[in-house]
């Protein structure tokens, strides 16, 4: 059951973001029923539902949350189920037409109640390595038309991010979308219509593909490769769009063999507060991990020292739900620290206590080598803290991103934040052979001036447009070399 302290954690945990009318009413007036059932996977408050109103079609409306589920929008065309999408899988030889807004959110809460059956999702169609709600709704509803070999359409207002993600987990999740539907059309959806989303989002319409190829109608539509799509009223390459395939530029994990991520949730818990020594700080963080019953209150108590946070996002009310969200990731942590008691007696010994030089002084980062193999432990912290060069991460079209050298893995801002790190020393045996290759067909400088060269991208125009037309743009340089006397900013 889902535990809860407050309407905020319930609309985080269910992704609960909800489509204003008038937008379901212009998306229902583009389309064409035909004779599809119609299916809204996880209606809330019912706008599509309210919106199909005028539609004759058959109707199912799905819809988890027991508070929010209201049985006065059935009628006679329309059923509604006060359950779980995931369990939903109808036995139907009628065309498809799947229409609503999925909860996103990461990871997913189908994380935690339906593990199983995501597993299978993900492994039958090869989409592993996501944890992202949306996706995860998308695998169901595409498994749907493969059970009951059917096809037809999919209706679904997405963060934009998740088309736009060039990390290899959803370059995966587009090459996946591209096999098995056809993109009718994208437009674009300010995030700020819709209350608390900051996010831009998009309205996807896709057909999905047969599987047999033997329909006739659609037998085109399944062998062809798609290289268009209209988004918001032009012609457009839809690889470009979705950033697959992209023989201009070498992503980071071609570059580097090897690279170590931090995050901000993780910092807060393992990271010590200014001015906290080492044993206050020791004899604090293992009060939270030897806690098996800890709440969400002792929690925020015992990530202070001296009233005081290490992360700034606590100066904000206890209430609010962007301490709440930050909260839950960290209390996620915890109990994910403790599945594993070999690594609980690790936080008793100093020597994991590796002395971070800030700005403000000398901070303490716990770090430990059995922390990374703990495989529920996400992140992936150098276990071993060293002279690092440290590359944003995760750079958004208006991200304030970091690129330099860090005494151990953690930038100037104390924080490792979403910059990913590589170890200075040794980084010859850390880039892949073909960057080898590449590198040393284009100049005789030394291996370890990459970092400068990845400076000098940083600062140049092209990355900077990279940014701006990829709504998610993981750190990529482009294939054609700039050599050393034209590197000018
Ligand atoms: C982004 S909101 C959108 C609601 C509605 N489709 C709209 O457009 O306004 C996502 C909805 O999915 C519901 N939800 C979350 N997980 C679900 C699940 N596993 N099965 C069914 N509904 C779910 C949430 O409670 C929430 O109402």
């Amino acid at each position: 059951m889902l535990e809860r302290k407050s309407v905020q954690d319930k609309k985080f945990i269910y992704g609960q973001f909800f489509t204003p009318i008038d937008i379901c009413n212009s998306i229902v007036a583009q389309i064409d029923f035909q004779d599809y059932l119609v299916i809204e996977p996880s209606f809330g408050t019912g706008n599509f539902i309210k919106a199909l109103k005028k539609i004759k079609n058959k109707k199912i409306g799905i819809e988890l949350d027991n508070e929010l589920f209201s049985a006065s929008l059935c009628d006679e065309n329309t059923e509604l189920y006060n359950m779980d999408f995931y369990d939903f899988m109808p036995k139907t030889n009628k065309k498809l037409l799947f229409i609503g807004n999925p909860p996103f959110r990461t990871p997913a809460y189908s994380l935690t109640t339906h593990k199983h059956c995501i597993n299978k999702l993900t492994k039958e169609y090869d989409v592993l390595g996501c944890r992202e709600e949306a996706v995860f709704f998308i695998l169901h509803t595409i498994d749907i038309f493969r059970r009951n070999n059917t096809t037809g359409e999919i209706h679904y207002i997405i963060p934009t991010s998740l088309l736009k993600n060039n990390s290899k987990y959803f370059d995966r999740f587009k090459k996946f979308l591209k096999e098995q539907c056809f993109f009718k059309n994208i437009i674009s959806i300010q995030g700020s219509e819709f209350d608390n989303v900051t996010q831009d989002l998009v309205y996807l319409s896709l057909i999905v593909k047969p599987e047999s190829t033997q329909e006739t109608s659609l037998f085109a539509l399944a062998n062809q490769e798609q290289t268009t799509v209209i988004i918001d009223g032009k012609v457009c390459n839809l690889n470009e769009y979705l950033c697959l395939e992209n023989n201009e530029v070498i992503p980071f994990q071609k570059i580097f063999k090897k690279t170590f991520l931090g995050s901000v949730p993780c910092e807060s818990l393992l990271m010590s507060v200014q001015g906290e020594s080492i044993h206050q700080f020791k004899n604090r963080l293992c009060k939270i991990i030897s806690n098996n019953n800890i709440d969400i209150e002792t929690l925020y108590k015992l990530l202070q020292y001296n009233n005081k946070f290490h992360l700034k996002i606590f100066d904000e009310p206890f209430e609010s739900e962007l301490v709440q969200k930050k909260l839950q990731v960290i209390l996620s942590y915890v109990k994910n620290i403790q599945l594993k008691p070999d690594i609980i007696s690790e936080f008793e010994n100093l020597n994991n206590y590796k002395p971070i030089q800030v700005r403000d002084g000398t901070r303490f980062y716990f770090r430990c080598a059995k922390l990374k193999k703990n495989k529920n432990f996400v992140y992936e912290l150098n276990p071993n803290p060293c002279k690092s060069f440290y590359f944003t991460g995760n750079p958004s079209h208006s991200s304030t991103d970091y690129f330099g050298y860090c005494e151990y893995d953690c930038n100037r801002n104390v924080s490792p934040g979403a910059n990913r790190t590589v170890p200075i020393d040794g980084i010859e045996d850390n880039l892949t052979e073909n960057f080898k290759k590449w590198w040393k067909k284009n100049t005789s400088e030394p291996l370890s001036n990459v970092f400068e060269y990845l400076i000098y991208i940083s600062r140049t125009q092209w990355y900077k447009d990279m940014k701006k037309n990829n709504k998610r743009f993981y750190f990529a340089i482009p294939k054609k070399f700039i050599p050393l006397e034209l590197r000018k900013i």
